[in-house]
Parts: structure tokens; sequence; C-alpha cells
């Protein structure tokens, strides 16, 4: 893999580098939709998927659009109008279900954690206890925060609830395991019905798809659904062009698709656990790297995410500056949302990000907080992080 065409050291939550491998796939030649050579770099797409999620019972499906409208496909086939389901909050895009049950008069209940906390497991027993609930929805990163969500944990609870398991993986798909064959707890109901994606983060692709894998009760909740609210998101309108990518049902984004295909055969080659792997691995020697700088993820210990890490400034640092200061090095990182605006930035470490990048991260935090007048030892950092990588 190489990355010789990035000029940015973009360390934002998403969009995040890309492979020179994947742009020479975006600009390729614009076949037709039906041309024999992008059906089949879509037939490859869609089974790298499958793959991916660990999905050989259930259906995939890739479209042109954004994370938001794989939410919105994940929604919207198994739940109407009058049905409620449970949110499951870290943030910022936990919250995002809301507006969008919204838009669809489903009706909601959300479990809210405070800002870097994980939600509470009691709370939630309690809640699916007085409720029926027709799904719950999971947003496994909330990229507000960087709190991971306990996959093992609440998998178990919820399923035995009765109700869909939806997982957000927009800033977790191909950096932290989500696989859907897998029986949490042991128990062959327990696994996770819906996984939603976007390509632009731990995919290593620029935004466009949204991918959503649906399992056989997810499935079957669309059946029982008859007609639904939606036409561009329905999935029985493209369950023909997932079956033969040679159909026509709206144009595909054939770029897209060809950028995403050379994208998953980059991940698959790596391998999967060897991907998850280094993510695990990269945190963690990172946010000790930054602790030497006495920065502190906004996340409690247990929940850190692998991919991003939203970072909280020592007493009297001015955001503004600090990433201005960066910018200027041409190192992008994101400012923080919510109640930690202006308190904290967003960094992020997935995908194609690569050590030497967050090295020179490293040095260039160094110097925007010197420039503050903050005293940092850089070469201290430096050796932690190279240190915690070799174990
Ligand atoms: C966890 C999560 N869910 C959903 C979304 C929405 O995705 P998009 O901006 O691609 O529509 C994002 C975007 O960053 C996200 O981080």
């Amino acid at each position: 893999m190489a990355l010789t065409k990035n000029q940015d050291l973009l360390l934002i939550p998403g969009p995040t580098p890309v492979s020179d491998e994947v742009y020479e796939a975006l600009s390729h030649e614009t076949y037709s939709h039906t041309d024999p050579r992008f059906v089949q770099a879509y037939k490859n797409s869609l089974d790298m998927t499958k793959e991916l999620f660990n999905c050989q019972e259930g259906e995939v499906y890739v479209v042109a659009g954004s994370g938001t409208l794989s939410m919105e496909m994940a929604l919207v086939n198994t739940v109407k109008a009058g049905e409620k389901i449970l949110i499951l909050s870290h943030g910022y895009f936990g919250d995002r279900f809301i507006q969008l049950a919204q838009a669809f008069g489903i009706e909601t209940d959300v479990l809210s954690a405070d800002w870097g906390q994980h939600v509470c497991l009691s709370k939630l027993r309690e809640l699916l206890a007085q409720n029926e609930y027709k799904a719950v929805t999971v947003t496994h990163v909330d990229t507000s925060t960087g709190v991971e969500a306990d996959l093992e944990m609440l998998v178990p609870i919820i399923k035995e609830s009765g109700a869909l398991f939806i997982l957000d993986g927009v800033c977790a798909t191909a950096a932290i395991p989500e696989d859907m064959g897998k029986s949490y707890a042991n128990n062959p109901d327990y696994k996770i019905d819906i996984v939603l994606t976007g390509s632009q983060k731990a995919l290593g692709i620029p935004p466009g798809l949204a991918i959503v894998a649906f399992g056989p009760k997810a499935l079957q909740a669309r059946e029982e659904l008859g007609h639904i609210p939606a036409y561009y998101s329905d999935i029985k309108n493209w369950r023909p062009i997932m079956e033969n990518p040679g159909r026509y049902f709206a144009t595909p984004a054939i770029n897209m698709i060809n950028g995403y295909e050379a994208g998953l055969k980059l991940v698959m080659a790596e391998g999967l656990e060897a991907r998850y792997q280094r993510h695990r691995q990269v945190a963690q020697a990172l946010v000790k790297a930054l602790a030497v700088y006495a920065l502190e993820p906004l996340a409690t210990a247990d929940h850190r995410a692998s991919t991003l890490t939203c970072v909280l400034y020592p007493e009297g640092v001015d955001d503004g500056k600090f990433r201005n200061f960066l910018a200027e090095k041409k190192m992008i990182v994101a400012g923080a949302l919510g109640p930690v605006a202006g308190k904290a930035f967003r960094f992020g470490h997935m995908g194609n990000t690569t050590v030497e990048m967050l090295e020179e991260a490293l040095v260039l935090i160094a110097q925007a907080l010197q420039d503050q007048g903050v005293k940092v030892d850089a070469e201290k950092a430096l050796e932690v992080f190279k240190s915690n990588l070799d174990k």
C-alpha cells in the first residue's frame, strides 16, 4: 500500500488518508454500469463486504450515499411508524437516530451516557424489562466522544429482549470486529442483526458509499413490514441489483465501487485480525504518548475506541490557536462537539494512517503546545509511542 498522493496529514475522524491503489481505481475510465468489467468489480465488492461482516447468512447492500443513508436504510427497512426503538447514545451520532426515527414516525426512548462514559447497563436492563422495543440502535464508536460500545455486554442483554440489534459501524468498520456470524454468550440467537457503515473512515476510501449488512432476522422484519415509506432506501428495490449487479435500479457510483473494491482488497490482504490488532496497538500506544504531554482522552479507560481519540486540552490551551497552528503545518485534526467543544480536539488514527504519520503528528502537537507556552518533551513522547508499539 502506498500513500504518496496524500499531501496533508489528514487526522480527522474521517474522511481518512486514501491509498494510491484506491486513487488509481477511482480514476479508472468510467465504464457503463452494465459493462462486465464493472459488474465483476461490484460482485467482488459485495462478496468482500459479506466477508468483512461475516454476513454469510444475510444480505449486503452497497449504494451511493453516506453513512446517514445507511442509518436510514437500517431503520426504515425494519421498523414502521408507531413502533418503538431504544437508542443508546454515546454522543452526537447516537443522537442522530432520534431525528431519523422521528422523520418516519417511529417512537423512541433514549438511554444516553454522559459524554466520555459508557451507557449504564442496569438502566438498560430496566428499560428493556419495562418496554417492548422493535430494535435497539448502538453506535459502535461515537465519533464525537471516542467511546466504543461494549458489544460483549450489550449484545446478550439486548438480544435477550427480542429486539433487533442495529449497529452503526461508521467509525469502526474494518478497524474493530463487527462479526454478524458470531453467537454472543454462546447463544445462537444472540447475534448482531444489522451493521451499517460508510466508506470514508477505517475502510480508507473516500466518502460516497452507504454500506448495510442485514442478518436473517432483519430480513424477516423487512418482509413483515410489507410496504415501507421509502423508495431509494428500500432494500427490496436494490435486492435484484445486489443479486446481479448488471441490472438497473438507480445508476451506481461506478468509480466509487471501483475504489471500494480496491480498498477492500487492501483490507483483506492485511487480514481482518491483523488489522484489528494494529488499530488496538496503535491507539493504546498513542494514548500513552499523549499522556507525556498531559493530554488525556475524554473516553474512560475501559471504553476507548481504537479508531479515534477525543483529546482534552490542559488548562489554558486555546483550541482555535492550537488547530490553526497544526493546519499551517498541514496537519488537520477536528474540533470537539457538544459539551466539550473548545475543550478538546478529535484525533483520528484509523484506516491507512501509518505509524510514521502519527510520529510526525506527535512532534507537531508538541510544537503547537509549545507555541502556547506549554512545556512538553516530544522525544519522550516518541520513545513511549515506539516502545508501546513493540510490545
Ligand atoms: C458514528 C457515525 N455515524 C454516522 C455518521 C454519519 O455519516 P455521514 O456523515 O457519512 O452521513 C457519522 C459521521 O461521521 C459517524 O461518525
